[in-house]
């Protein structure tokens, strides 16, 4: 039986699912106007732009999709899991919400040491891998004081979706069959991802998560309290106490997100908002622009070896002082210096024209004594018509997070406790290393990459970017910025361009094969060790870059963007 993804809505069950942008033909509908949105699934994208028409805004739309994308994308995000949101409201007002997951109280900096040894087996499958959920608040914070519509409307949506089941896409099948061993280790877990032979589920079938729609229920019908301090919570103790956790009831209690002052830089004659710490992403986005400041960027050919040399150089840089400084700022001091247009300076006086420099160490920003931050991946981006901007990157950490349900929830919950550094010098599952600054400690939030940004020129918000894929998060929005700020890409044209990364440590640039064997070549000839290869990311960017609105899903993913164009 061939039964659709999801009940389709009644004029746009004619959209195709890769990029999509509308004409003026198709939007006679004037509430319309200006509106995009940019998904990696195309259920999700259809639940926004169903919130906008129900008359909802920006805000509804990103809470319709987040929740949406909990059911039909639950390897990357959901309510088991953390999320940053960047925004800007119509009046002008730029604000964050940190909803990242926190460690429970009984966890400690040797909580992954195990006779001397760390044990990265422990922080990323499993009971110790989870650190308490934020995303369920912070989705119900943005809705209720930004949103038009009801909480409860969006996760009564979502619930349908998630019991009428979806068609599971190719790309879904692929990452059951890619983490089915483990995923076999939790029976809640097996039960719903396997078919019928006890396989991993296939691609084409329809997946009904029974469990997740009644916990969307419940909290629809009692309040996120359902979640933080009721029967969630109360089962989740229940299964760490018979399965080695140390999370309590009284952690998801504790539980509350935050507000923090957005990163703002001037690049040129735009404004970048971003994240600031425990994202790194907002700080070092903002580095090495500043960095970049030095060397007129936009005058360099993006596809020649100097642009990727310059770019790679103030990765490496970034990435050393990310690794001892970034942290959660309620334990960490980050130097606010790390953004400063006079450390930015000094960086980019070390770095050769034509050789691959040789980052030791982390630099000292200025007031790094004094001076301090207050303290697998989904990007969704999505615009109104009033001028509220959302931009916001969810995510469970690696797909399917620990592996765990929680029996009776259908909640994949994260492993963001690999996300510390579980002991100095032990690269995570991203090969990502870190310092004291991020290390393990109780109620603190693990450094993450995830980089929501915002671009204004002058006061007018031109560009809602983000990315999935670890640290390549940074390099991925970074590109972006400059594809399009720079040199006047369209952002579909942007999100084509080859990608590269460095991290500082492991010392290489990843970079994909289209960059070409020439640039490759030149680039090892300036001492740069070169992996070929490797997930280019997951890039969603909506824009209003002077050409138009334009919406854009990553091109080598699944994914569906809209725009409803303006209307003179
Ligand atoms: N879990 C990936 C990140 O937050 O960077």
């Amino acid at each position: 039986m061939n039964i659709p993804r999801t009940k389709p809505l009644p004029i746009f069950n004619f959209l195709f699912t890769s990029l999509l942008l509308f004409t003026s033909s198709v939007t006679a509908d004037v509430k319309m106007r200006g509106i995009a949105i940019a998904t990696v699934d195309p259920i999700a994208t259809d639940a926004a732009v169903q919130a906008l028409k129900d008359g909802g805004n920006a805000f509804d739309a990103s809470v319709a999709a987040a929740l949406t994308l909990g059911v039909v994308n639950g390897y990357n995000s959901g309510i088991g899991g953390g999320c940053f949101i960047v925004a800007r409201k119509a009046n002008g007002e730029l604000f964050t919400i940190n909803g990242r997951e926190t460690a429970p109280e009984k966890a400690h900096r040797d909580m992954f040491i195990r006779d001397g040894q760390a044990q990265t087996k422990l922080s990323q499958t499993g009971a110790l891998a989870i650190a308490v959920p934020g995303s369920l608040m912070a989705y119900s914070e943005l809705c209720e004081k930004h949103g038009k519509l009801s909480f409860k409307s969006h996760l009564d949506n979502a619930s349908s979706i998630a019991l009428n089941g979806f068609k599971v896409p190719a790309s879904f099948a692929q990452r059951v069959k890619g983490n089915f061993k483990q995923i076999q280790n939790y029976p809640a877990s097996a039960k719903i991802f396997s078919d019928k032979n006890g396989g991993p589920i296939k691609a084409g079938s329809i997946l009904i998560q029974k469990d997740l729609a009644k916990t969307y229920n419940e909290i629809a019908q009692h309040g996120i309290d359902w979640f933080y301090n009721g029967p969630f919570s109360k089962k989740t103790e229940e299964w760490m106490n018979k399965n080695g956790g140390i999370m309590k009831g009284t952690d998801f209690e504790k539980y509350h997100v935050t507000y923090p002052n957005p990163v703002k830089t001037t690049y040129r004659e735009f404004t970048v908002v971003g994240m600031p710490p425990p994202s790194s992403g907002g700080t070092h986005v903002a580095q090495i622009l500043n960095i970049l400041e030095h060397f007129e960027i936009k005058d360099i050919d993006s596809d020649s070896p100097k642009f990727y040399h310059l770019i790679t150089e103030a990765m490496k840089l970034a990435f050393a002082d990310r690794a001892h400084w970034l942290g959660d700022p309620s334990s960490a001091k980050v130097p606010l210096g790390l953004v400063s247009k006079e450390y930015a300076k000094s960086l980019a006086k070390k770095i050769h024209p034509k050789k691959a420099g040789k980052v030791i160490t982390h630099g000292t920003p200025p007031g790094s004594t004094e001076h301090f931050f207050n303290k697998h991946t989904t990007h969704f981006s999505c615009s109104d018509n009033e001028g509220n901007w959302v931009a916001i990157t969810a995510t469970i950490n690696t797909s399917f997070g620990s592996k765990v349900i929680i029996p009776g929830t259908g909640v994949i919950m994260n492993n963001e406790m690999d996300d510390f550094s579980i002991s100095p010098g032990t690269p995570n599952a991203f090969g990502l290393i870190g310092n004291e600054a991020n290390a393990v400690a109780p109620g603190k939030r693990p450094l993450s990459s995830m980089s929501p940004t915002i671009v204004l020129k002058g006061h007018k918000p031109i560009l809602s970017v983000g990315a999935a894929g670890g640290p390549t998060i940074i390099s991925q929005t970074l590109l972006t910025l400059i594809h399009t700020l720079d040199h006047n890409l369209s952002i579909r044209e942007a999100l084509m361009k080859p990608r590269f990364h460095h991290q500082w440590q492991p010392n290489q640039i990843r970079i994909e094969s289209t960059a070409g064997q020439s640039v490759i070549d030149s680039l090892k000839q300036m001492g740069h060790q070169i992996y070929i290869g490797g997930h280019g990311g997951a890039t969603q960017a909506i824009g209003n870059l002077g050409k138009g609105l334009e919406a854009v899903h990553d091109p080598r993913l699944n994914g569906k963007a809209i725009v409803f164009p303006i209307q003179k």
